[in-house]
């Protein structure tokens, strides 16, 4: 598959999806850990809903994704509800945030291991990281189909040492019962207390 075909394959999954999608739990569940102001960047946005809720809680809020389809939707989303969002087609990989750039960075399915240092260094002092995605070990058996994109063990805890965790999750093949986290790894964290 050529990159471009990466990016037309994401656009046809976004011009098929219908909604917005919801979201992320590690969001919904450690809102009260949100900075009351600041930079925020939902990194591989999607269709938004995660950059909607932190535009509704007063951060100034930026939202990239290199499918234009997605895009689109956010910003139409953001028009209908009143939400200003700063929004860029833009290939994360290539074009990683800058250094001390956000007081927030959110990412949500989107596990790009390499840009893990890169978005460290982008958080301003005591910037925060919320994070979550699939783990490999798993119960409900969704999400995506190669371990190559889903977390080992503690690889959270791993991949952002070095900086303060004040949430941490995993919900892996221990769950004996479905659940919206079943199957997630999930982490809150800042660079300095
Ligand atoms: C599984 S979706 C997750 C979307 C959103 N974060 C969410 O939680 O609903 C992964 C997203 O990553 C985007 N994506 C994949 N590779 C990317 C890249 N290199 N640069 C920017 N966006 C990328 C896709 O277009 C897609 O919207």
């Amino acid at each position: 598959m050529t990159p471009g075909d990466v990016v037309e394959k994401w656009n046809q999954r976004h011009q098929e999806a219908g909604s917005q999608g919801s979201a992320a739990q590690v969001l919904l569940r450690n809102r009260h850990l949100l900075p009351h102001s600041g930079k925020a960047l939902d990194l591989a946005c999607g269709r938004g809903a995660n950059a909607m809720l932190l535009a509704q809680s007063a951060l100034e809020t930026h939202a990239w994704d290199f499918s234009s389809v997605a895009i689109a939707q956010l910003e139409e989303h953001a028009r209908e509800n009143g939400l200003k969002i700063e929004t860029q087609v833009r290939d994360v990989v290539a074009c990683p945030p800058e250094a001390a750039s956000f007081d927030l960075i959110l990412v949500s399915f989107f596990l790009e291991r390499t840009l893990i240092p890169r978005l460290i260094q982008a958080l301003r002092p005591k910037g925060m990281i919320f994070c979550q995605t699939f783990v490999q070990e798993v119960y409900l058996d969704r999400g995506p189909s190669t371990n190559a994109w889903r977390l080992e063990k503690n690889e959270l805890l791993h991949l952002f040492q070095g900086l303060q965790v004040h949430y941490y999750r995993e919900d892996g093949g221990i769950c004996s019962q479905p659940t919206g986290v079943s199957d997630l790894a999930m982490i809150v964290a800042s660079k300095g207390a």
